[in-house]
């Protein structure tokens, strides 16, 4: 049965960047904290899929020091990728009275039956950066445009491989150039965005033949790398020389930096050096592969502040909690199997070593030093 905690009222008449607005039509998670127009102690549960990734941890601490700044309590848990770990934290949130959730989910579709649970005790719950899905106990999602990151990852490959200019124009080449393609994991939502994003700039040009798959692998589940592992990329990778038959590779489609790192190593190994390695992509701007962007191996990523990331889950909360109307951008997109869950979408921004200084450093999501 489809249903909605929250009633979703749209204020603004034109899509992304007014900003929708979803009204608080329940008093759910309005409650004990909501009614005194305080929320001085309120607790909320923070589920983060893995500390294996510096990504994770940045959001994680991100949203605590948001809310905590905020005067709420926070029970933040990272479940090393586990899905039964993560199942059980969430539990502990709910029994240690948790008043709204955050999660940002290993495998979207696990998480049915302790949402059901949230859901019996009136506990909001925001989707954050990944899809929940087969699931009508989620309020609200925020997250970047996914689509757009796939985009944004195969114009830059194009660009490494020089088919187009810094302007996304075609400079003319028509190679054909080789290229490998990778993707996410196939549990998590945003895998298929990025990869759909990135083909539907790739596929003409695969099918126009400047660009050529020597393994012949196109099919997303053929690409897809279960839970982002760099090591199970790195063997991919590796097998892919060989299937490939020696041809040179001039370009990888890398979904993430962590991946990016598996396949370099893969490269490496397999006789490409720091002067001839193919164009990599990857994507959330981690200092080990923004130092590889540095050092002229990895060509780009895409940055996703999760700073702004953070910032929207906790205004999510914040605005449930006090009865408030919630901010929405996108009531369209994200459609989970049992409903359409009101989204904020950001935006994320190539990076190359033409660029990194002034997106990473100027911006003061990193030090000069860190770097
Ligand atoms: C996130 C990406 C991240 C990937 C691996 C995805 O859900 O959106 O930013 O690279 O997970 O952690």
């Amino acid at each position: 049965m489809m249903k909605k905690k929250f009633l979703v009222g749209i204020a603004a008449t034109s899509a992304l960047a007014l900003g929708l607005t979803a009204c608080g039509g329940s008093n759910r998670g309005g409650s004990e904290a909501g009614e005194s127009g305080s929320t001085e102690g309120a607790r909320i549960g923070v589920a983060m899929p893995t500390q294996q990734s510096e990504r994770w941890i940045a959001d994680g601490e991100n949203v605590q020091a948001q809310l905590e700044e905020l005067g709420y309590e926070v029970d933040l848990q990272f479940a090393n990728d586990d899905i039964p770990t993560q199942i059980s934290q969430i539990e502990n949130m709910i029994n240690g009275g948790a008043e709204a959730l955050i999660i940002a989910s290993i495998d979207g579709t696990t998480l049915t039956s302790v949402l059901d649970t949230a859901e019996a005790q009136d506990i909001p719950v925001i989707a954050y950066d990944r899809l929940i899905n087969g699931s009508d106990t989620v309020d609200y999602y925020t997250t970047f445009d996914n689509e757009q990151v796939g985009v944004q990852q195969a114009t830059s490959l194009l660009t490494g491989l020089g088919v187009l200019d810094e302007n996304g124009e075609e400079t003319g080449e028509e190679g054909p150039y080789n290229v490998e393609l990778f993707a996410g994991s196939p549990d998590d939502n945003n895998a298929t965005f990025f990869w759909n994003g990135a083909m539907s700039v790739l596929q003409p040009y695969l099918d126009s033949g400047v660009l050529n798959v020597p393994s012949g692998q196109v099919d997303f589940e053929q690409a897809a790398i279960l839970r982002w592992l760099p090591d199970t990329a790195q063997d991919r990778m590796e097998d892919l020389l060989t299937i490939g038959g020696g041809e040179t590779v001039d370009g990888v489609l890398s979904p993430y930096d962590g991946l990016s790192i598996g396949i370099i190593s893969a490269l490496t190994s397999g006789g490409y050096s720091a002067d001839d390695l193919p164009i990599v992509t990857g994507q959330d701007a981690e200092v080990g592969s923004v130092q590889s962007i540095i050092a002229g191996e990895q060509y780009s990523t895409i940055f996703k502040d999760v700073r702004e990331l953070g910032e929207r889950a906790v205004t999510m909360v914040d605005s449930i909690i006090n009865g408030e109307e919630v901010e929405v951008n996108d009531t369209e997109t994200y459609d989970n199997g049992e409903i359409v869950v009101p989204s904020y979408l950001l935006e994320s921004t190539i990076v190359t070593v033409d660029n990194y200084e002034e997106v990473l450093v100027d911006s003061g999501y990193y030090t000069a030093d860190e770097l």
